[in-house]
């Protein structure tokens, strides 16, 4: 099988390091990394790439060598990577791009060091940059673009988002309406290269690169990884709707302390991410429950997340109840996986000819692109049909 290069927007960062350092260990001690869905029979019969045929590059704007870097996102040294001089070597080779941030505001623009971003003026000199950049990166070999930059300040959608013609003359004019993470999209999609979005920001949803992925046929997915308080809250959600409880309190605080959150400590960038939490309780339920999600950023914290959720609910005759939970996790070690299924799933769905917005995915995002279904269990068995009519077709072409 063919190898797949993965290029990461914000391949410095706690998500992607983790997951380039991680996959690099399994190989090399010929183990699994775990918690794949795409290893499990059903997914991977389908004939998923393999973890030594993938190859990693990417765009990121900050002045820090890969290895350093990684080693600072694992805080918790669950990698050991201070002593793992083999994975040095690997991760100084990956080819890092320049980023851009032009419209990406202050919390953004402060991450970016002069000599790791581009400089460039005009729009577009810099999406044909990343274009050719994107190109050559490629090659011949299959190829997947995924998001993992920092999170963005809110995009309020206007005309400039709404068709490609206007999204492509509003380039020309060097539009504020246009921030990074667009642009990456745009240059990927234009290149025909499948596009990830595992941020909340707002990537290929807005309705003009929606119409380039159509266009041009090109398989796309987003938005915002699910990985933790909301991966049980949208698991929970159904025992609510399935006994008829109902949810009248749903409070959820959040406490981290990455660089993600220090970006989220920012209120432009933070209400990107909470308006992407909080609309997933209402379309579990069916109703508005009264809910609110809070997020801090505690810098002692390192990449270990804790939420804690407090749901109050009404039963038979009126009798209020509640229950409590509390989630530990390591956010970058519950998100590295999620990504290593979505580039092999969207390669295979670029592969077998689908195109556009892949529903499907829903399963891996806070925020599902081209769909309201945010049941955890009603997603898998929405991505488990999706395998198993490959895998038939597949069967019946043989
Ligand atoms: N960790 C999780 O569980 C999780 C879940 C869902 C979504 N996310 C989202 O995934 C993204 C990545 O998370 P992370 O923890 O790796 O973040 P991070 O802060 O560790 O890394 C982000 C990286 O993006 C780079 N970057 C910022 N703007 C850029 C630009 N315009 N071009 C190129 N590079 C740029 C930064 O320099 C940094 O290296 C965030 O948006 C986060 O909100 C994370």
């Amino acid at each position: 099988m063919s190898k797949l290069k993965v290029c990461i927007i914000g391949l410095k960062g706690s998500i992607s390091t983790v997951l380039i350092s991680g996959i690099l260990q399994s190989v090399r001690n010929k183990v699994k990394p775990g918690a794949l869905l795409t290893d499990l029979p059903v997914f991977d019969r389908l004939g998923m790439v393999k973890l030594e045929d993938i190859e990693f590059g990417g765009f990121d704007i900050r002045d820090v060598d890969m290895y350093t870097s990684a080693i600072e996102n694992d805080a918790n040294n669950i990698l050991r990577l201070d002593s793992d001089l083999d994975i040095k070597d690997k991760l100084n080779a990956i080819p890092v791009f320049k980023g851009i941030t032009m419209n990406s505001g202050d919390a953004i623009t402060a991450l970016a060091g002069e000599d790791a971003s581009l400089q460039e003026k005009s729009m577009i000199n810099t999406v044909n940059q990343i274009r050719g950049t994107l190109r050559n990166f490629k090659g011949s070999d299959n190829c997947v673009v995924v998001n993992l930059a920092s999170t963005e300040e809110n995009v309020e959608l206007s005309e400039t988002h709404s068709t490609l013609e206007k999204f492509e003359l509003a380039i020309e004019n060097n539009s504020k309406e246009i921030s990074p993470c667009l642009l990456y999209a745009y240059a990927a999609l234009k290149e025909k290269i499948p596009y990830v979005n595992f941020t909340p920001s707002i990537g290929s949803e807005i309705p003009a690169l929606c119409e380039l992925a159509q266009v041009n046929k090109v398989p796309h997915a987003g938005k915002d990884g699910k990985t933790g308080e909301t991966l049980v809250k949208t698991a929970l959600a159904d025992l609510f709707v399935i006994r008829n409880l109902d949810v009248n309190i749903w409070y959820g605080a959040n406490i981290l302390g990455n660089m993600d959150g220090k970006i989220l400590d920012n209120s432009k960038n933070a209400s990107t991410k909470i308006e992407s939490k909080k609309s997933v309780l209402k379309k579990c339920l069916g109703y508005e429950a009264d809910s609110k999600v809070r997020i801090e950023y505690m810098k002692s914290m390192d990449d270990n997340k804790v939420a804690w959720d407090h749901i109050l609910f009404t039963g038979f005759c009126g009798a209020k109840m509640m229950m409590n939970f509390t989630w530990f996790g390591i956010d970058s070690f519950l998100a590295a996986p999620l990504v290593i299924d979505l580039v092999r799933l969207i390669n295979l769905a670029n592969n077998k000819g689908d195109c556009g917005i892949i529903d499907e995915f829903a399963v891996f995002f806070k925020s599902p692109m081209g769909t309201d279904l945010n049941s955890l269990v009603r997603q898998y068995q929405n991505i488990e049909e999706w395998a198993i009519k490959h895998y038939t077709n597949e069967a019946e072409n043989a």
